[in-house]
């Protein structure tokens, strides 16, 4: 299984990502389903994680900056829910920016900050620690849909809190969105709770410009999947020869990304020949929005309840304490 190994004082990595041969399997199964499809756990190479920092910069990228407000305006409120000395775990940490505006406060007895992107998880990790320097972390590269495998020597009955900003939650199907959540139940224990960010349906104006910015970052970022594949199974897809095309899919309550083929054409990735005639999609994210009284409603079938919420003045995003019941 993992490895593990200490960088320096107070900094500690695991490595729990999937082997090669189970990565391999997992992208060739998506693309020879159809729709093509690919996990949108693609998209975060170095690359790809740099160009998502780029993208929450954007001016029509609101979710990030409104995230960040929330935290900011009710940063108090989530201090007394959260309590000091807890175990701090953070799905799909990043750069780890958001969780730097509470850690003065919260002063969690450790940070556990979980990504599938390793470097850049390392390199976050130490950065953090810089800032941070009474922080014990423990960053840990995996799959967050697998169940985290946390640092050993924490006692039972430390108070355990999960952070799952960004609204990544939405990148899960329903079904998945409940059995991660009753994954992070599990993880977190019975005096356990999540804070997590959720971002809410809104005009389609809004949220397709959020996903079709002017500059093409987001175009960029859904493109570069497709050099991530070529490194990790010695592909040959051309970028050129896809185009980047996302829209919200009011039926289903989701903005789906998808990468078009521009021709029809052959790629060759892991030995095997991949066929895509001109016009068919390959499916690279799914961003499901919620609405505040479903997603409430949605909590309650996995072990959570809603405690208290947060949303700003238009109601484009909410932050909602979940309390393990
Ligand atoms: C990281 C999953 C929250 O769905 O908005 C941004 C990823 N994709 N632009 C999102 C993303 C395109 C993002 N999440």
């Amino acid at each position: 299984m993992g490895s593990e190994r200490k960088a320096q004082e107070g900094v500690y990595f695991y490595d729990y990502n999937l082997h090669q041969q189970d990565q391999k399997q997992e992208i060739l199964h998506g693309l020879g389903q159809l729709p093509k499809r690919i996990s949108a756990k693609y998209f975060y190479d170095q690359a790809g994680s740099e160009l998502f920092e780029a993208i929450t910069q954007l001016d029509e990228y609101y979710p990030t900056r409104t995230e960040i407000q929330l935290l900011q305006d009710y940063r108090q409120d989530i201090i007394q829910q959260a309590g000091e000395n807890a175990l701090l775990i953070e799905y799909g940490s990043g750069a780890s920016t958001k969780i730097r505006l509470l850690l003065d406060a919260l002063k969690p007895q450790a940070y556990v900050p979980l990504d599938i992107s390793k470097d850049f998880l390392f390199e976050s990790a130490i950065e953090l620690r810089q800032q941070f320097p009474w922080l014990e972390i423990h960053a840990t590269c995996l799959d967050y849909r697998q169940p985290a495998t946390l640092p050993r020597h924490f006692s039972p009955h430390a108070k355990k809190v999960a952070f799952f900003p960004g609204s990544s939650l939405g990148n899960f199907s329903p079904e998945e969105a409940l059995s991660f959540l009753n994954g992070v139940r599990a993880t977190v224990g019975d005096n356990g709770a999540l804070l997590i960010g959720v971002d809410l349906v809104k005009s389609h104006e809004v949220l397709n410009a959020a996903y079709n910015d002017s500059q093409g970052v987001t175009a960029e970022f859904n493109l570069n999947c497709l050099r991530h594949l070529n490194s990790l199974g010695q592909g040959n897809f051309n970028l050129d020869h896809f185009d980047h095309h996302a829209f919200f899919n009011a039926e289903q309550s989701r903005i789906e990304m998808h990468l078009i083929s521009k021709y029809d054409q052959v790629v060759s990735l892991f030995n095997e020949r991949l066929r895509f005639k001109q016009g068919e999609a390959i499916i690279t994210e799914y961003s499901y929005k919620f609405d505040l009284e479903g997603f409430q409603q949605f909590v309650q079938r996995s072990g959570f309840q809603c405690e208290q919420y947060w949303t700003d003045e238009n109601q484009y995003f909410a932050l909602f304490w979940l309390k393990a019941v």
